[in-house]
């Protein structure tokens, strides 16, 4: 079973005034970057179950029809405009609108009866989206100009593994760019400035980059501080955090680390962090940790916590930057950013129709400059 923690982090209001200086400045990039977003868990879906929706600006309904397969459809009926996913029942493989009972097929979207018996109208139909599931997440795709799915979600390595502690969940809903958010990734030079986990420049790495995949190798040297240990204790020099993050599109992130113990020993931890636009001003960060087992219960349950704490800290920690900054086209970089520039230059490939992220040739400056 899951543990569900939900903690949405106080913000200050925007007014709508603020709002629209902010979208004016903070970035040029399409809102909604072409891909696959979380819609639910496979876990929190069961046959039956119909949920309201929104991801990228469209209101949506998903639902699990009797033959368990989910569906994502417009959530307004075409009839008189009910929304679905309020009072929507699922019957076979079709939902019932709550309204007037108009059925639609879970498939196609095309309504197939009318309560009343009048012949149907050819507009009756809903708009449908692609769904997948994978991996234990239920994902919609979204394409700025409705192009069916230009890639697919490989399943993410080692999560059906054996020998973990149940997940915990933490969501936020912020006021961010999915950009900012998933390029965070590659920006080692913010961490000792920043967070408290280290005090270091960690190192970073390229790892496999293939279509939709991005794979970056981290390593982290942890601060005492961090450990809650005083300043006079030294910790052998080689103990390392390595850190794996890889990206599926600009919104699956699956994170799995492997933590240098005092002692030679080591244990493990993973987070699935997935980022889904909402709307043009918000964005939900949904995140699951787990930890390798020990030996007795209650001390995995300590460190789950322990964890989860330390990564949502970070978290928030760089949310205060997030819903603040503005995303700029031609940054400053220098040599250290290369990473930046490298995911950039891979990011393009979901946007349709934003401003290139990155000139080439700023991208290669800042790989080769001293
Ligand atoms: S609004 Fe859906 S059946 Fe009338
Ligand atoms: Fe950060």
């Amino acid at each position: 079973m899951y543990s569900l923690v939900e903690r949405i982090p106080p913000h200050t209001a925007r007014t709508d005034e603020t709002y629209t200086m902010l979208a004016q400045q903070r970035s040029s990039l399409t809102p909604f970057p072409n891909g696959w977003y979380l819609a639910s868990y496979s876990h929190l879906l069961p046959v039956g179950a119909v949920v309201p929706l929104k991801v990228c600006g469209h209101e949506l309904v998903l639902f699990r029809a009797e033959d368990g397969k989910a569906h994502v459809k417009e959530a307004h009926c075409p009839h008189l405009g009910a929304h679905l996913g309020h009072g929507g029942k699922v019957e076979g493989g079709c939902i019932r609108c709550p309204f007037h009972g108009w059925k639609f097929d879970g498939e196609s979207g095309a309504c197939v009866q009318i309560p009343s018996g009048d012949r149907i109208p050819k507009a009756a139909k809903l708009r449908a989206f692609h769904v997948r599931e994978v991996s234990g997440m239920v994902l919609v795709w979204y394409h700025e100009r409705g192009a069916a799915p230009e890639y697919e979600v490989p399943p993410l390595p080692g999560i059906d593994e054996a020998g973990w502690s149940p997940w915990k969940r933490t969501t936020w809903t912020l006021d961010a760019t999915i950009q900012d958010i998933s390029e965070n990734d590659a920006d080692v030079c913010h961490s000792p400035a920043m967070h408290t986990i280290t005090d270091d420049i960690p190192d970073l790495a390229l790892g496999l980059v293939e279509g939709p995949v991005f794979t970056w190798n981290i390593k982290i040297k942890p601060s005492i501080a961090w450990m809650g240990l005083p300043s006079f204790v030294k910790l052998p020099e080689d103990m390392r955090t390595h850190v794996e993050v890889r990206r599926t599109g600009l919104g699956i992130g699956w994170i799995r680390a492997t933590v240098d113990l005092p002692f030679g020993r080591s244990t493990r931890v993973q987070t699935l962090a997935n980022t889904t636009p909402i709307d043009e001003r918000t964005i939900r960060l949904d995140m699951l940790h787990r930890v390798r087992a020990a030996p007795l219960r209650p001390l995995t349950g300590l460190f789950l916590r322990g964890y989860a704490l330390t990564f949502d800290t970070t978290v928030e920690e760089d949310i205060r930057v997030w819903e603040n900054k503005v995303y700029l086209t031609r940054p400053a970089v220098s040599k250290s950013d290369w990473g930046i520039m490298r995911f950039r230059q891979w990011a393009k490939q979901f946007y349709s129709s934003s401003l290139p992220l990155v000139p080439d040739e700023l991208a290669t400056a800042a790989a080769g400059s001293d």
